[in-house]
């Protein structure tokens, strides 16, 4: 903590000069890029909304004198991950923060195949494309790591939020995999499990958080956590002291349980 704010400053010289962080235009991935660009690493900032990342790259570049770059994309789409590779083919990357996606509440059966490959695309497939890519590059200059974005519960599945889950439950596997697997290569990978955090994505999907027994934390506390992770070399993080304690000792079948009634109640999802 910096000033009583969840902060965590990272070494320049082993994960700059430039990061690349994707979902950089809201919530845990802006956070990513604030906290990254305080510890005066440059930034690619990546989502679909290029106004909105001008924005973001500008606001950070006058506070903290960083440079950025904005690549615009739709990883739902097969293909972006070529484009944010060729985006930055000239830049010395030491950094990928994947934290690009959303959340789909609803129903299995009522979801088109179109949308269900969309989800898996987005939350899975594009993470598992970025890591590959940017791993490939830092295991060359054997410098660099990735923090991929997954979810609590996704192991545990996630009735109402079924896909999504299994999009995230293959980053969460990937990550895991991968940890020892990079290491032996002097590149590091962590895992955020992300818990509950306030964010818009909470409003967008039409969740009620005054009924949930642990309140959503401070978006700078969840990414102050996983940036602490990154430095240490950590497989994975979960953030917040009781989210960790629940994530240990709760079976399986009371986490889909819980979830799969806040999962019940979203029917107003809009992005
Ligand atoms: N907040 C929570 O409690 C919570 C819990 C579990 C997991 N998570 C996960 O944490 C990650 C970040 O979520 P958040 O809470 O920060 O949500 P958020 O505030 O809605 O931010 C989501 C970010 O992802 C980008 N994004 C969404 N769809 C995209 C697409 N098709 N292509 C490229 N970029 C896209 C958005 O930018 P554009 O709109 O500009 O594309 C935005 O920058 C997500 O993967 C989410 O599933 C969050």
């Amino acid at each position: 903590m910096v000033d009583g704010m969840w902060m965590t400053r990272l070494d320049g010289k082993r994960f700059g000069p430039w990061a690349v962080v994707t979902g950089a235009s809201s919530g845990i991935g802006q956070e990513f890029a604030r906290q990254i660009a305080a510890s005066g690493i440059n930034l690619v900032l990546v989502s679909r909304r290029a106004e909105a990342l001008e924005e973001t790259g500008q606001a950070l570049q006058v506070q903290y004198d960083i440079a950025y770059r904005v690549i615009a994309v739709d990883l739902s789409e097969p293909g972006a991950d070529e484009a944010v590779a060729a985006g930055t083919a000239d830049l010395d990357v030491g950094l990928l923060i994947s934290a690009a996606g959303t959340g789909q509440p609803g129903a299995f059966l009522a979801f088109e195949a179109e949308q269900l490959l969309a989800q898996t695309q987005l939350m899975g497939v594009s993470h598992m494309l970025l890591t590959h890519h940017f791993s490939r590059r830092f295991a060359a200059q054997k410098r660099g790591a990735t923090l991929l974005v997954s979810a609590l519960g996704a192991d545990s599945g996630i009735p109402y939020h079924a896909n999504p889950a299994a999009a995230k439950g293959l980053v969460n596997a990937l990550g895991r995999s991968l940890h020892a697997e990079l290491k032996e290569l002097g590149v590091g990978i962590t895992t955020l499990i992300v818990t509950p955090t306030e964010t818009p994505l909470i409003k967008k999907m039409g969740l009620d958080a005054s009924p949930m027994p642990i309140k959503p934390m401070p978006v700078a506390q969840c990414v102050a956590e996983a940036l602490d992770g990154v430095k240490r070399g950590k497989m994975i993080v979960v953030p917040g002291r009781l989210y960790r304690i629940m994530n240990a000792l709760m079976p399986h079948s009371l986490v889909r349980a819980m979830t799969a009634n806040m999962m019940r109640q979203s029917t107003t999802f809009v992005g």
